[in-house]
């Protein structure tokens, strides 16, 4: 799978088994969420570029540096905002649009139903949020919106990855590198991750 980057770490690893675990609750999830992808923001963001901006320390003048190009987050609502916050706190200059996708749970097949993005989405690195990445369905459906509304870079930022999904995005979407910290088993009948954390979107909000 040659579009996937697999980010490992010790501390990923444990907050992984945390919400993998059925009896983590909704409080506990959000914040290991928050947590986890504030590691994966450093990691996917090692190749970002800088431009010099000295700065005065209280000694004498250096070389700092600001970003010199600008980040997107754009979490598929709803299980995608779940990793914003752990984004804008390493990266809070990002600006964040939405995009509302829904998979209809007989067919699989995904709805959308909103979306908003800055105007700076042509130019910018957008990082297309959504921790779970099953049949593929929504997720490369969401990068086609993205595209048509202007995007040109994107990087796809999951959790969990089912291979089935993986392979969707490559043979759609070639052009768009999937990062995620693990790479799952396989789907169920239903679709669902294995061995997975179950429904993200409800065990964020508390829906189940
Ligand atoms: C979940 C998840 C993804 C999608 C993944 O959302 O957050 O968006 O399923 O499945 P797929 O790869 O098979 O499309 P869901 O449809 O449950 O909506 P929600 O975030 O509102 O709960
Ligand atoms: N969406 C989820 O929230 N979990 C899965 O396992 C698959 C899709």
């Amino acid at each position: 799978m040659k579009n996937l980057t697999i980010i490992e770490h010790p501390l990923i690893k444990r907050d992984l088994s945390i919400l993998r675990n059925k009896k983590t609750d909704n409080h506990l999830f959000r914040s290991t969420l928050r947590r986890i992808a504030s590691v994966m923001a450093f990691e996917i963001t090692r190749d970002l570029t800088l431009k010099r901006k000295f700065v005065q320390t209280p000694l004498e003048r250096t070389t700092g540096y600001v970003l010199a190009e600008e980040v997107i987050l754009v979490p598929v609502l709803r299980a995608g905002l779940g990793l914003v916050e752990g984004f804008l706190d390493i990266i809070p200059e990002a600006k964040v649009g939405h995009v509302g996708i829904y998979r209809n749970e007989q067919t699989l097949e995904p709805v959308d139903y909103y979306s908003k993005f800055p105007k700076t989405l042509q130019r910018s690195l957008v990082l297309l949020l959504d921790p779970m990445l099953a049949t593929g369905g929504s997720g490369t459906a969401a990068i086609t919106f993205l595209k048509q509304k202007g995007a040109r870079r994107i990087r796809f930022v999951s959790l969990l990855a089912a291979p089935e999904g993986v392979t969707k995005v490559a043979s759609i979407h070639p052009d768009v590198r999937v990062f995620s910290t693990v790479l799952d088993r396989k789907l169920n009948s239903r679709g669902y991750i294995l061995p997975g954390l179950g429904d993200a979107g409800d065990r964020i909000f508390g829906t189940e």
